[in-house]
């Protein structure tokens, strides 16, 4: 098949691109670095394609702008693959993230409403698979200042990106589902915790302060409403895994 991956360069985004080219896929990166730019649709052209992974993120966390690059990615990617007849639109999103609805994760709950009901015009079919934080995300999101790192107070049950890329490669290429069964890791850890295990593999000597944010996104982060349901599908890799080295090579 051939897969375009929006988001190719990203964190997650390299990781599919080198899982669909393992399952024997063509991988097509559309992200600005490979000259479109999905916000404005400039350079977007999916003749060819047989399914679309998105896996763009922002680079602002300001709540509305957020939203607007979620909405508008979407829509311009579904506008493209009706006009070229793409089979299958897979969008990667946040366990928890649509019954917050609020910060950041409004702009995951408005990517997921706008394939659930944003398309009139006759259906791109679209699968949503959401996952919790990657391993990545510790420190993705700690702020330093001097020899501290800050991080925001996050019950999560972290996953390896690797294995995330290798389940939406593996949607991408079966009938589209709606939603998928969560993925998550194999334990609960908060993202404190887990800076701490990074830090302390490395030798580092950083100190890591945990901080409670406000409102109910930082509420919906730290009162396990981000955790997977019983129904979840729980990846293997550990948090010692991952640091351990799979994390370098594959994670
Ligand atoms: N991080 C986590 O723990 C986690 C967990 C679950 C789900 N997710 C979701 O996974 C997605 C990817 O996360 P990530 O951490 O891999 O993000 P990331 O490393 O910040 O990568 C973002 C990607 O989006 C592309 N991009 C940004 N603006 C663009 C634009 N205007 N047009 C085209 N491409 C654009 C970037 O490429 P260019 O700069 O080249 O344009 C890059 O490839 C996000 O939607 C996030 O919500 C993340």
């Amino acid at each position: 098949m051939r897969i375009a991956i929006a988001g190719g360069t990203g964190t997650v985004g390299a990781h599919i691109v080198r899982s669909a080219e393992s399952a024997g896929h063509e991988a097509v990166v559309l992200s600005r670095a490979a000259g479109v730019d999905l916000v404005t649709g400039a350079g977007l052209d999916l003749g060819g394609i047989d399914a679309v992974i998105d896996a763009t993120g922002p680079s602002t966390r300001r709540t509305p702008e957020v939203i607007a690059f979620f909405e508008s990615v979407t829509a311009n990617l579904l506008r493209a693959e009706r006009e070229a007849g793409v089979g299958h639109h897979v969008a990667l999103s946040i366990v928890g993230a649509a019954r917050i609805d609020d910060g950041y994760y409004a702009g995951k709950a408005a990517q997921e409403r706008a394939l659930q009901t944003g398309d009139p015009a006759g259906a791109v079919p679209w699968s949503i698979l959401r996952t919790t934080q990657f391993f990545d995300f510790a420190e993705q999101v700690a702020v330093p200042v001097g020899r501290l790192l800050i991080v925001p107070k996050v019950r999560s049950r972290p996953v390896a990106a690797a294995s995330v890329a290798a389940r939406l490669v593996e949607i991408a290429a079966g009938e589209p589902v709606g939603i998928a069964s969560d993925l998550a890791g194999p334990e609960e850890l908060r993202i404190a915790e887990l800076l701490r295990a990074i830090l302390a593999a490395r030798g580092e000597s950083r100190r890591v302060l945990e901080v409670p944010l406000p409102g109910r996104f930082g509420k919906g982060l730290r009162d396990g409403t981000i955790l997977p349901g019983d129904r979840a599908r729980i990846d293997s890799v550990s948090a010692a895994e991952w640091i351990a080295g799979y994390g370098t090579a594959r994670g």
